[in-house]
């Protein structure tokens, strides 16, 4: 079997249920190409579902557009979806024996610089690794539901896993948005889900005493404790609980509690038929007026919310939001072109419409379009030499005037390119008509007729720009002297015809 190289940016997802969807959106929401192979007849289903909420979700917590997405297609067979992609993420059911048929056959098909990442929650890489014919390559990367929300994803390689392989994963998850968070050994259920099995414990015995409901269960956590965990965790919280003595003063006053006979944690209640319906019946009465669907989205945007109340302050799961984001940030090439073309306006920035963008009314709200033809001036300004240093000592342009109109709505995730036509200019003065048009029909969306003002640094006063910067405006005017004047120039609000 001859194996192909592996494409950079193409991901094999093979199980596509709650986490192999979430891996699916995440990987394709941030350009990846992804084929899935899920053998259940509901499997493109099921994933459309996810990708749906992902792609309401996900480029919320951007502040730049995401790269275009990735093309999704499903495959036949495990070879099918393996051959060329250069992250594969096992996602079927939580069965060693399934997983190692499964990884056997990756392995089999997968080129050979592939990394293979396992979802488990509770295996350990060297149960996966048994027998494989590859395990250096072979890692879990254990990530939370929704994955193309949660940044975490535990990576423990154990020790078949060199650094330069491990080095590697961790440089693709987060460059798709995650935290790899590296388990240093390897054991059961890994850091995260041991925490989730001892309150689980917990939270059934009190269930099966009669202490609390599920819902009085839920309360006491996301009332509490839940919103400290979501931004300090558990050590930073506690130090604060020590006060200014810190940790050691904490430990010393609280660390006695822990051998009274509060914890069960040794111990499990039976799942007896009687306490399942108890939880099934209590459940049912906190959250059954919403369905599934409902909960989900209703979990996103809260999640979304809070992630980015965290990414404000650029703390914890928000500081890895602005990381992504500073991998998302392009900083737009401004050189003046060779040769104005002359058949048309200019054209200026690429752009995405983000969900930060919209109003209630689920179209572009008023002040951003004032920033997309403002930030398309700007390129201008920057492509006709107004730098940082003609600016400390020369002079800049001023805004006098605009004239917005908007022509038609513009929804969210939209990808809009947006151009300039210089009418006239002058030693002092540049009045420009900028259009927004939607980049996959050209439609036109809005309008803007701007006047500046050159403004001397020193006087503060209108003054002449810099000769280099007038000949630049001037390459620019000449090519757009023989255009077609449009026919909005000039008219006042309300004038549209
Ligand atoms: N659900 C969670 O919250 C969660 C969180 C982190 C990790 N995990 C882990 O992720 C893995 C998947 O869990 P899930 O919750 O997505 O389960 P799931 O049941 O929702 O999805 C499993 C999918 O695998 C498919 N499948 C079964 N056999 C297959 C095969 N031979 N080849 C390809 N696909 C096959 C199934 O059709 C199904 O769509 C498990 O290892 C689990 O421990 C789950």
């Amino acid at each position: 079997m001859s194996h192909k190289g592996a494409h950079p940016s193409t991901a094999a997802i093979i199980g596509g249920g709650v986490i192999g969807g979430g891996w699916a959106a995440r990987f394709l929401l941030c350009g990846w190409r992804v084929v899935i192979f899920d053998p259940h007849p509901d499997a493109q289903q099921r994933v459309a579902d996810v990708l749906h909420n992902a792609r309401q979700s996900l480029p919320a917590l951007a502040d730049f557009p995401l790269p275009p997405e990735g093309e999704l297609s499903f495959a036949a067979s495990v070879e099918d979806a393996v051959s060329g992609a250069a992250w594969i993420q096992e996602s079927v059911p939580e069965e060693l024996g399934l997983k190692h048929k499964v990884i056997a056959e990756i392995e089999a098909h997968a080129s050979p610089d592939a990394i293979i990442g396992s979802s488990t929650s509770g295996f350990k890489p060297s149960e996966l690794q048994a027998n494989a014919a590859t395990p250096g390559r072979i890692l879990v990367a254990h990530p939370f539901n929704p994955v193309y929300l949660l940044p975490l994803a535990e990576v423990v390689g154990g020790d078949a896993v060199d650094d330069d392989t491990r080095g590697r994963a961790c440089e693709i998850l987060r460059s798709i948005g995650m935290l790899p968070l590296v388990v240093r050994k390897e054991i059961d259920a890994h850091i995260a889900d041991r925490f989730l099995e001892a309150v689980w414990r917990e939270a059934l015995w009190l269930i099966n005493d009669d202490v609390a409901t599920t819902a009085e269960i839920d309360e006491a956590i996301r009332m509490g404790f839940g919103l400290r965990w979501a931004q300090m965790g558990l050590f930073e919280t506690y130090r604060l609980a020590g006060g200014e003595e810190g940790m050691a003063h904490f430990i010393a006053q609280f660390g006695p509690c822990l051998s009274w006979p509060w914890t069960k944690l040794m111990d499990v209640p039976e799942l007896t038929e009687a306490l399942v319906d108890k939880i099934a019946s209590q459940s049912d009465a906190q959250s059954g007026a919403h369905s599934i669907r409902e909960l989900e989205r209703i979990r996103d945007r809260n999640l979304v919310g809070i992630l980015r109340a965290l990414k404000a302050r650029d703390w914890g799961a928000g500081a890895v939001l602005r990381e992504f984001d500073r991998q998302l940030e392009k900083t737009e090439p401004a050189d003046m072109p060779a040769d104005v073309d002359s058949s048309g306006p200019l054209r200026m920035l690429e752009l995405s419409v983000l969900p930060a963008w919209i109003d209630y009314n689920g179209h572009m709200t008023e002040f951003r379009y004032v920033q997309v033809f403002s930030d398309t001036c700007d390129k201008l300004l920057v492509m006709i030499g107004m730098d940082a240093d003609y600016v400390a000592t020369t002079g800049a342009w001023y805004t006098a005037e605009t004239h917005t109109m908007q022509v038609d709505e513009i929804g969210v995730n939209e990808r809009l390119y947006s151009t300039l036509q210089i009418l006239m200019s002058d030693t002092k003065r540049l009045h420009i008509f900028y259009r927004l048009h939607a980049a996959v029909d050209d439609r036109l969306l809005a309008t803007c007729e701007a006047m500046y003002l050159h403004v001397g640094k020193e006087s503060g006063r209108v003054c002449e720009a810099e000769p280099d910067m007038l000949e630049k405006v001037k390459r620019i005017s000449e090519a757009h002297a023989g255009l077609a004047i449009p026919d909005t120039v000039g008219r006042h609000v309300g004038q549209r015809h």
